[in-house]
């Protein structure tokens, strides 16, 4: 793989910065932000007074945690437009979640907000190595959702020529990438997996593509995959995190040199990690749920939003900015086993282990007697595995490393649901209620 550590005269001033600079800034913000929720969007206004406090009660950082929360619900009720801060004729894009679980949340961004968007995905991408000129295929879906449009927004803000595939069709994806050549690819982990199939099926060992990076994100993904990935393609797999709630793509992102949790552009989203029981913070280090508030969003602030994401905060290493370990999971993925609490890349991590299986999976959960049973389907690499055998290394596995029994289905090439966007991991079969 090609070093690609961005040159140090590239990086931004505030990437930068020193620590005290980063809060003397945040704090300036975060006054602008509240006031800003406040005077313009009801919601916080009934909040706050609610809760007793006003935006001039915060004198400190750290004075946030007086301020209530922001949960989904808060979006669904204010339905479709309610929480947007400016009048309508001043928002010049709008995103929205796909509401198969509900009524759809949407979110609006100002012209200004779309160039801040721009500019904290060009950072992401230039921290994953990419720069002006360089060729990015961009297979994360265009639409309603985030990625596409928003990765494209930060592709032009650093002077790449994009390649705007969106998701799907996933030959053409391959010839695109042979005949194209392209440096990046921005493409979930689970979309890459499948691409890497049709390598596979086509005879075209994808170790001899141009590829020099792939930002991964919009799901959660675990470094075992990472190393598959890097493998298979001979690429840096590096992690772009963000939620539509926020911003999009590009709230915190990984750095190719370091490969060591995400850096949160702080000068943007202020991050809080909370107890997800009782609401109260967390000191850094501490894993817990992770909490976000906007500091210059215009059209659609958000104070203190609870993403369910759970993760820690740590330290700055190639940023001044301080890191988001890798998102293990979302509080709403977390899936409980006679007592014992567990994640679908506790499962990932296993399944990369057991040499013979192909990393594609899915867990069906039901309950056919009192007991919830979980069943892991997979499949295998190749099709001289011993399914038989494979299935009950892999139940062994996860017996040992995370202390439930599973039962395990291990099927032909193909036979688990491949996805072009977010992966679904989870299919609950239990009966409601
Ligand atoms: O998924 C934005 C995005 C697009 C991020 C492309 C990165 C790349 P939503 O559809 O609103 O936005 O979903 C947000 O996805 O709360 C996490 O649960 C999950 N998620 C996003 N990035 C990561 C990641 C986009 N790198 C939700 N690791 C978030 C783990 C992630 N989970």
């Amino acid at each position: 793989m090609k070093d690609l550590t961005p040159p140090k005269d590239s990086l931004g001033p505030i990437e930068i910065a020193s620590r005290d600079e980063i809060a003397g800034l945040q704090l300036q913000r975060m006054k602008w932000s509240l006031a800003h929720a406040y005077e313009n969007v009801p919601h916080y206004r009934a909040s706050f007074d609610a809760a007793g406090v006003h935006p001039d009660d915060l004198t400190s950082l750290d004075d946030l945690a007086k301020f209530p929360f922001t949960v989904k619900q808060d979006l669904r009720d204010n339905y479709p437009f309610g929480m947007f801060a400016v009048p309508r004729e001043q928002v010049a894009r709008i995103h929205a979640s796909s509401g198969t679980t509900g009524q759809p949340t949407v979110v609006g961004y100002t012209q200004n907000d779309l160039e801040m968007w721009g500019s904290v995905v060009a950072r992401s991408l230039r921290a994953a190595g990419l720069r002006s000129g360089d060729l990015l295929h961009n297979a994360y879906g265009y639409g309603l959702f985030t990625g596409g449009l928003g990765i494209h927004l930060g592709s032009d803000a650093l002077g790449l020529c994009t390649v705007p595939i969106s998701g799907g069709m996933t030959p053409r994806q391959v010839r695109l990438i042979n005949d194209f050549k392209p440096k990046g690819i921005t493409v979930t982990p689970s979309y890459a997996l499948s691409i890497l199939d049709e390598f596979a099926r086509e005879g075209i060992d994808p170790r001899d593509t141009s590829l020099e990076v792939g930002i991964f994100g919009a799901e959660p993904w675990t470094n075992a995959m990472r190393k598959e990935i890097e493998q298979a393609f001979d690429m840096h797999a590096v992690d772009i995190y963000g939620l539509s709630e926020v911003v999009g793509p590009g709230v915190s992102m990984e750095c190719v040199e370091t490969k060591d949790g995400l850096h949160i552009w702080e000068d943007y989203f202020y991050p809080e990690i909370i107890d997800p029981d009782t609401g109260a913070v967390l000191p850094d280090g501490e894993l817990g749920e992770l909490v976000f508030t906007s500091l210059a969003k215009e059209a659609f602030p958000i104070i203190r939003y609870r993403t369910r994401d759970l993760t820690r905060l740590l330290p700055g290493t190639a940023r001044s900015m301080r890191r988001m370990e890798k998102v293990t999971g979302r509080s709403d993925d977390m899936m409980i086993l006679r007592g014992v609490n567990v994640f679908p890349t506790q499962i990932e991590e296993c399944l990369m282990q057991v040499a013979g299986l192909a990393p594609h999976f899915q867990i069906e959960l039901s309950k056919p007697d009192r007991m919830d049973v979980m069943q892991v389907l997979c499949e295998v690499a190749d099709a001289s595995v011993d399914s038989t055998h494979k299935g009950r290394e892999l139940a062994a596995l996860v017996k040992q490393t995370v202390g439930i029994s599973v039962q395990v289905e291990v099927r032909e090439i193909g036979g688990v649901a491949r996805s072009e966007g977010k992966a679904v991991r989870i299919v609950d079969n239990r009966p409601k209620g």
